[in-house]
C-alpha cells in the first residue's frame, strides 16, 4: 500500500456534519506529487474524485462511489518586507493552526478569524469571514494547479473575484484543479477591527490581537456547536443580500431585523433572525435539527439521514420565503454519489 493511501471505509470522522456515507476509497495526500499522481488515476480509469480539507463545509447526501483525496499538504513560509510580511501556506494547512501560528510569531490581523475550521484551500475558495474580516482582506494570492497538465497558475488577489462566501474557484477552476497555496499578507502596522456589539468591553486603544483572539474564541465556543460533540457545517445557508427597495419593505414590517449596507446600495438581512422570528417550534426531522443558540446552524443531533438535513432545509427555505418573500441559498455544498451538485429550487 502507498504511504500515502489509508483505506477506510466509513467518511463519518472526515465531515464535521459527521454523515455516515461511504466512499469507494479515500486517501491522505502529503505531497503536491501524490496528490498529481492520484487524479490523474483517476482520470484515466474515469474514477470520480473529490479533494477535501476538513469537511466541514460539506453534505454528503449518499454515499460516494469514487475517491476522497484528503488533503494534508502542509508548509508555511514567510518573506519579510519593509511593511508587510507575505505567508505562502500550502493548502492543506488548517486555518486555526495558521491563525494560532501568526500570533506566536508576532504577526498580528488573523486574529478575527479565529476558529475557524477547515484548511486553507477551502478557506480561499469560500472566502471565509467573521468579525468583520475576510479571507479576502489578507489574501495576496491564490496559487491553483492544474490536475491534467500539473501547471501551477498563480491568481493575483484582484482576480478571485472574492465576494461574500464567493469565488473565482467555484466557477472558473472548479473542475481539474485544486487550490495549492494561498499568499497571505500580514501588515507590521496591526489595524484592530473592533465591532462594538461584538467586544462591549474592548478598548480600541488598550486592547490587544491575543485579547482579540480569545475573546472570538469565547463568543464563538458560547454560540456555536462543538463539532466534535454535535455534527454541524456551520452556517448552512448564506446571509440573503436584498434590494434596497426590498429591505424597505422588510424594514419597515421588523424593524428590529439585524441588517448590514452593503458598498452597492443592496442590504444583507440576518437569515438566523428570519428563522427565529419564523418560529419553527423546536422542529426535528429524523436527527436532523435548528442549533438552538444559532439557528443558522443545522444539527445533526442523532444519526441523521442526509435526506433529514435536507428536508429540514427545504422547509426553512419554504417557509421563509413564504412569510418575508426571500429565498435562502445554501452556504454549504452538497455532495451525492458521483460529485458537487447544486441544490435547485425544484429538484430537492
Ligand atoms: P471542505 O468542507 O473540506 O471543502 C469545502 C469545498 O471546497 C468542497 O467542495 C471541496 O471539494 C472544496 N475543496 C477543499 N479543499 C480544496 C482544494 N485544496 N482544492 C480544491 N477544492 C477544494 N465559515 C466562515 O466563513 N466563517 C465562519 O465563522 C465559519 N464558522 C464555522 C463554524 C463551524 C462550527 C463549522 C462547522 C463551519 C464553519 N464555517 C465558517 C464553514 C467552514 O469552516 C469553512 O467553509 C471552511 O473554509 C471549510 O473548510 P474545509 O477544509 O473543511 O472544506
Ligand atoms: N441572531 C438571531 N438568532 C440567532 C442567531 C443570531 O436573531 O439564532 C441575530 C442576532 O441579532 C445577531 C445577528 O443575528 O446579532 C448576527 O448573528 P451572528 O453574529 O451569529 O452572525 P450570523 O450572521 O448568523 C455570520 C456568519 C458566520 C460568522 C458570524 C460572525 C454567514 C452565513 N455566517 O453568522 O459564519 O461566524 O457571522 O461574523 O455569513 C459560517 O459561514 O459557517 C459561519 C458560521
Amino acid at each position: 500500500m502507498h504511504k500515502n493511501q489509508i483505506y477506510q471505509k466509513s467518511l463519518k470522522d472526515l465531515n464535521t456534519f459527521s454523515i455516515n456515507v461511504t466512499a469507494k476509497k479515500i486517501i491522505f495526500v502529503r505531497t503536491i506529487k501524490s496528490l498529481i499522481d492520484i487524479c490523474k488515476k483517476c482520470d484515466l480509469s474515469n474514477i470520480p474524485y473529490i479533494i477535501l480539507g476538513e469537511g466541514s463545509n460539506v453534505l454528503f447526501l449518499e454515499n460516494y462511489k469514487g475517491i476522497v483525496i484528503i488533503n494534508r499538504i502542509k508548509g508555511i513560509k514567510v518573506k519579510e518586507k519593509k511593511n508587510f510580511w507575505l505567508l505562502h501556506v500550502l493548502s492543506g494547512e488548517k486555518w486555526n493552526d495558521l491563525v494560532k501560528y501568526t500570533l506566536r510569531m508576532g504577526f498580528f490581523g488573523l486574529e478575527n478569524l479565529a476558529l475557524i475550521p477547515g484548511c486553507l484551500g477551502s478557506a480561499a475558495i469560500q472566502n471565509i469571514g467573521a468579525y468583520g474580516l475576510e479571507l479576502k482582506n489578507v489574501c495576496q494570492y491564490v496559487d491553483i494547479i492544474s490536475l491534467k497538465n500539473s501547471k501551477i497558475i498563480r491568481i493575483e488577489k484582484d482576480l478571485c473575484k472574492f465576494s461574500y462566501r464567493d469565488s473565482i474557484f467555484k466557477y472558473k477552476y472548479r473542475k481539474g484543479y485544486a487550490v495549492l497555496a494561498v499568499g497571505i499578507k500580514i501588515l507590521k502596522k496591526w489595524n484592530p477591527i473592533i465591532f462594538k456589539s461584538f467586544f462591549k468591553n474592548i478598548s480600541i486603544t488598550k486592547t490587544n490581537p491575543y485579547q482579540i483572539y480569545n475573546n472570538i474564541c469565547q463568543i464563538r465556543k458560547k454560540k456555536l456547536p462543538n463539532i466534535n460533540k454535535l455534527g454541524n457545517a456551520g452556517s448552512f445557508f448564506k446571509n440573503p443580500i436584498i434590494s434596497k427597495k426590498d429591505a424597505k419593505k422588510i424594514l419597515s414590517l421588523y424593524m428590529n431585523v439585524p441588517h448590514y449596507f452593503q458598498i452597492d446600495g443592496s442590504v444583507k438581512i440576518s437569515a438566523a433572525w428570519l428563522i427565529e422570528k419564523y418560529d419553527f417550534n423546536n422542529i426535528k426531522i429524523g436527527g436532523a435539527a435548528i442549533y438552538k443558540k444559532q439557528k443558522l446552524i443545522l444539527i445533526n443531533r442523532k444519526k441523521a439521514k442526509p435526506k433529514e438535513i435536507l428536508k429540514l432545509a427545504k422547509t426553512i427555505q419554504e417557509s421563509i420565503l413564504k412569510k418575508f418573500k426571500i429565498w435562502l441559498e445554501p452556504e454549504i455544498d452538497f455532495i451525492n454519489s458521483s460529485g458537487k451538485i447544486k441544490l435547485l429550487k425544484n429538484i430537492y
